[in-house]
Order: structure tokens, then C-alpha cells, then sequence
């Protein structure tokens, strides 16, 4: 945990892109960099077109009678929209402004962070339109208990997962708490939340990658490290002890302030705050510029085995 709560940017414009292009490829390293070492990255206004006539129909619906998940998702690759029911029209228009807000914030990060274009896979967008003080969630689902991000569809075998968040209300902030650093949470707690077992079981993950391979399946199973993170996700999260009694810095996003974080290395609880609107990246490992800090490569110096492969 840092002292400052986040980084922010000052240097690179909406319109424009990076205030010195001289030095665009040096800072956009750095912000690399920074977001790796566990630093949260911030803008007082998005960083990319957020028309304000889109902001205002999201505000503008009756969420509770739409409801039908946690969020309302986007999926980029596939041009799906998940969550919402109504009638067509209000559909077609909360598909069109969550398509394009997802192309738009594909553009800033191709320019903001050049050195992950390319290597990332594009996840799903979502919409979160509840007050989060008091949702009333299942434990595990419980976004007000800090955690690490992982993702049970989607395995990321190393990569990471980058977010892209925007506090959409008007008028309040989006509160988070953070805590300790990802390597510091490890050492304390991997061993207590099974880290040796997995790595030691994996003899049998890599037998079925290894079948994997031979019917063409390479890439699409869980790592030991996926295993792992799914686990270490609900351990925090059923951790009493640690969730009463570890440090914790408040974060209050400000309205339509906007920041970026890898979420499965910084241990986030959104504790309140309603309409946010946010894109997922999974980085591929061999973009990261200080691979050293990815959490894989800090579970695998804990369990002295790879959990990767
Ligand atoms: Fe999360």
C-alpha cells in the first residue's frame, strides 16, 4: 500500500493523446510500470468520449425493474448484450451505448498504454447501475469484501486483468478500500489458502493440458494459478479476520472520474457507489514490462514451482 491513493494523470488529453508525443513511449512505460507495481492509475474526467446525452439514458432507467443479474455485461467479441430485458428499443439503445463506450475505451488504451495493444485479449464491459452500501449479496459474490479478481469462465493462465472504471453518478463518489500489496497478502496468507496443495496436485493439470494439446485444446484449460486465484478470491472474502482487521485506505472516485487497475493483484472492495461503467483487458504475460510483479510469478517463488505452463 502506497501513500498517495492513486496516480494521477495529467498528461495525456481525450482529444489530443499524450501532452509531449516526444516522451509518449517513455510514459506510457511508466504507467505500465506503475499499474504492474500495484498503483492505481487515475483521470478527474474520462480519458475518452463518454457522450453526456449516453451517461444520461443510463441514469435514466428503471434499473430495478430491468434487473436480472449482478450487472449488465457487454461482451465486445461477440456484440452481446447480457442483463437486460424491456422493450426493444431501450434494449437496441443500451446495446449501441455500451458498444461504443467499449470501442472507445479500446481506442484511449491502444494510445495510452501502447505496450499492452496488441497482447491483450478485450474481456467484457459491464454497467452497474445498484447502490453498492447494502446489496445484500451472496458471500462470495459480495462486492464490499476486499478480494483479488478472478474470473471462473475465464482463466487467464498468467495474464492479467486490467479495469477501466468510471464513476457515471453525478453527484456521489465511488468508494473503495484497498489494502496491503498483492506479495505481502501472499506471503501471509497462500500458504493458509492451499497455494502448496495446487502446486503440488498439478502433475495432474498438466496431464489433462497435455490431452489438451494432443486434441488441440492448448490455452483453453485452468493453470494451477487460475486454480489459485478462484480459490484465494472466496478465501479473502471468507477471511473474517482479515477483513476486520487488515489496514485499509478509503478511495472516493469523484463523479465521472475515471481509473485504471489490475484487479487480481490489488485487493479492492467497492463499499459504495452506484452507476459505474467498466472495460476488462486480459494482458498477455509477455507484455507485462515488469513480469517479476506479476502475481503468478509471486505465487510461484512462494510454492518454489510453476503454476503456469
Ligand atoms: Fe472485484
Amino acid at each position: 500500500m502506497s501513500n498517495a491513493p492513486w496516480i494521477p494523470v495529467t498528461d495525456f488529453k481525450r482529444t489530443s493523446g499524450w501532452v509531449r508525443p516526444e516522451v509518449a513511449d517513455t510514459r506510457a512505460r511508466v504507467c505500465c510500470e506503475m499499474l504492474e507495481q500495484g498503483e492505481i492509475l487515475f483521470f478527474g474526467e474520462p480519458p475518452f468520449n463518454l457522450p453526456a446525452e449516453d451517461r444520461k439514458f443510463l441514469l435514466a432507467q428503471q434499473w430495478a425493474e430491468m434487473r436480472m443479474h449482478k450487472n449488465v455485461s457487454y461482451r465486445p467479441g461477440e456484440d452481446v448484450l447480457r442483463g437486460v430485458s424491456g422493450d426493444a428499443a431501450t434494449v437496441e439503445r443500451l446495446h449501441a451505448i455500451l458498444r461504443n463506450y467499449s470501442a472507445e475505451v479500446i481506442t484511449f488504451l491502444k494510445k495510452f498504454l501502447a505496450p499492452y495493444a496488441g497482447n491483450w485479449t478485450v474481456d467484457f464491459s459491464s454497467f452497474r447501475p445498484f447502490e453498492e452500501e447494502g446489496r445484500g449479496l451472496p458471500l462470495h459474490k459480495r462486492n464490499d469484501l476486499l478480494h483479488v479478481d478472478a474470473f471462473p469462465s475465464r482463466p487467464t493462465r498468467g495474464g492479467r486483468i486490467l479495469r477501466v472504471f468510471t464513476n457515471l453518478n453525478p453527484a456521489k463518489p465511488r468508494v473503495w478500500n484497498t489494502t496491503e500489496k498483492f506479495e505481502v497478502l501472499a506471503r501471509r496468507y497462500a500458504a493458509d489458502a492451499g497455494l502448496q496443495r495446487i502446486a503440488e496436485d498439478s502433475w495432474l493439470s498438466r496431464t489433462v493440458q497435455d490431452w489438451g494439446d494432443k486434441l488441440g485444446f492448448r490455452g483453453m484449460g485452468r493453470t494451477p494459478y487460475d486454480m489459485f486465484m478462484l480459490g484465494f478470491h472466496d478465501y479473502l472474502k471468507e477471511n473474517a479476520v482479515f477483513q476486520k482487521d487488515c489496514p485499509k485506505m478509503r478511495l472516493e472516485f469523484p463523479p465521472l472520474s475515471t481509473w485504471l487497475v489490475f484487479t487480481d493483484g490489488v485487493a479492492h472492495a467497492a463499499m459504495s457507489g452506484q452507476y459505474a461503467i467498466e472495460q476488462t483487458f486480459l494482458i498477455d504475460p509477455k507484455a507485462l514490462v515488469s513480469p517479476e510483479q506479476a502475481p503468478y510469478r509471486i505465487l510461484e517463488t512462494i510454492a518454489g514451482r510453476p503454476l503456469v505452463y
